[in-house]
C-alpha cells in the first residue's frame, strides 16, 4: 500500500447502540466489516470467547457495556437489576484469563454497584451505561496519549522502519490503539514509515487485522510470516519493534500474543529498541511476575484447521510472557515507564492522570 498517509476517524470496535452493544466483528475482517449487536451478556460474552471482539482494552470496555446490558435487560424482564448485573459481572469474568483490563473494567462496574444502596437499585442501568462510557472515553484519551509518547521515544529516522506483532491497534481498544498508536501518529506528522505486520499464527490478526487497519489509513505495511521475523530483524531490516500487551506483572514482566516473546529476543540480539506500548490498565501490580500470569490455552481446532493428518492434536497456548530484560520502555499515558510496577506508583500515575486529564 502506498500514497499519502491520511489518518481517518477512530475505528469503533466497541459502541453502545440503542440499548444494545455493537462490535465490529473482528472474525469477518478483512473480507467484510459487519457489526453484531449484542443484545443480552451471553452475547458478549460469547463474542468475548470466539473473538469477535479482540484485544486487551476492547475486552474490557466490551465487558464493561455487557454490565450495563444485564442491568437494562434486568428492567425490562422485571427482575432483580442487582443481582442481574452482578451475575453479569460473574459470567463476563469467565471468559478470558489473560488480559486484565478485563478485570479491571468489571472491579470498576462492581464499584459502581456497591457504591448504590439497594433503595436506588432503579439508578443502576443509568449509572452503569455512564461508567461503561468513562471507560471507553478514558481508553480513547490514553490511545491519543500513547501516541504522543511514543513520537518521542521512536527513533528519528526516515524511513522508519517498524515491526509489530499481533494487533494493538484501533481495533483491539477504544478506537485508537496502543502500539500502533505511535505509529498514526507519526504518519500524521509526516514521517515516513514502513510497517512489518507478523501475520500472527493460528488466528492471523496481523494479517488479517493489523495489515487492515494500516492499509486503511495510508500507513505502508507489509505482512511477514511470523518464522520470517528473526531473520529480517538480524539482516538490519528494522530500526524497532513495538508491541502491545494484555498483562503487564510489577516487575515489568509483559504477556502478549504468542510469538511476542521470539521477536523481543531478536531485537535484543540485534541490539534495536523493543517497545511495550499499554495502558496503565493493562499492568497488574498484583501479579509480581510473569510467571504468574495465567496463559490461555485455546482449543487445537485452531492451529490444526482442515489440513492435518488424523489423530494429531495440537498445543496452543494464546500468549507468552516476554521478560522484562528484553523491553526498553513501557509506554503509556504517563510517558515512557521502567518498573517496578508497585501498587503505590500505578496509584500515584493514575492520580496523576487524573489531574492532568
Ligand atoms: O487474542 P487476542 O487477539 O485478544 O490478543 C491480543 C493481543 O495480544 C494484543 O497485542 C494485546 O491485547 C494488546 S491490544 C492493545
Amino acid at each position: 500500500v502506498s500514497g499519502q498517509a491520511s489518518i481517518p476517524a477512530p475505528l469503533e470496535p466497541v459502541r453502545w447502540d440503542q440499548d444494545a452493544v455493537r462490535l465490529i466483528d473482528q472474525r469477518l475482517l478483512p473480507e467484510k466489516l459487519e457489526h453484531w449487536y449484542c443484545r443480552s451478556v451471553d452475547e458478549v460474552a460469547r463474542a468475548i470467547r470466539t473473538l469477535a471482539v479482540r484485544g486487551a482494552p476492547a475486552i474490557g470496555i466490551t465487558a464493561a457495556y455487557g454490565v450495563a446490558l444485564g442491568a437494562h435487560r434486568a428492567v425490562e424482564r422485571g427482575r432483580n437489576i442487582r443481582d442481574d448485573a452482578l451475575g453479569a459481572i460473574e459470567q463476563l469474568r469467565g471468559t478470558r484469563p489473560t488480559a486484565v483490563n478485563l478485570f479491571h473494567a468489571l472491579d470498576r462496574m462492581r464499584a459502581v454497584i456497591e457504591a448504590i444502596p439497594a433503595a436506588k437499585d432503579r439508578e443502576l442501568p443509568q449509572r452503569l451505561l455512564e461508567e461503561a462510557h468513562r471507560i471507553l472515553a478514558e481508553d480513547l484519551e490514553t490511545g491519543r496519549r500513547i501516541a504522543q509518547v511514543g513520537l518521542e521515544v521512536m527513533p528519528k529516522r526516515d524511513p522508519l522502519r517498524v515491526l509489530t506483532h499481533c494487533n494493538a491497534g484501533g481495533l483491539a481498544t477504544g478506537g485508537w490503539g496502543t502500539a500502533l498508536a505511535p505509529l498514526y501518529a507519526a504518519a500524521q506528522a509526516g514521517r515516513e514509515l514502513s510497517v512489518l505486520a507478523d501475520e500472527t499464527r493460528p488466528l492471523l490478526q496481523g494479517r488479517r487485522l493489523t495489515a487492515w487497519e494500516l492499509a486503511r489509513a495510508r500507513i505502508p505495511v507489509r505482512v511477514l510470516v511470523d518464522g520470517a521475523a528473526a531473520s529480517v530483524i538480524a539482516r538490519g531490516d528494522v530500526d524497532l519493534v513495538i508491541v502491545g500487551a494484555d498483562r503487564i506483572a510489577a516487575n515489568g514482566d509483559a504477556a502478549n500474543k504468542i510469538g511476542t516473546f521470539p521477536v523481543a529476543l531478536a531485537a535484543r540480539e540485534a541490539g534495536i529498541p523493543f517497545y511495550v506500548a499499554a495502558p496503565l490498565s493493562t499492568f497488574d501490580p498484583d501479579t509480581p511476575t510473569g510467571r504468574e500470569i495465567p496463559v490461555e490455552e485455546r482449543g487445537a481446532e485452531e492451529v490444526l484447521g482442515s489440513a492435518s493428518p488424523e489423530g494429531v492434536g495440537a498445543l496452543n497456548p494464546a500468549f507468552d510472557v516476554t521478560p522484562a530484560s528484553l523491553i526498553t520502555s513501557w509506554l503509556t499515558e504517563r510517558g515512557a515507564l521502567q518498573p517496578p510496577f508497585t501498587r503505590e506508583t500505578l496509584a500515584r500515575l493514575a492520580k496523576e492522570n487524573d489531574k492532568a486529564g
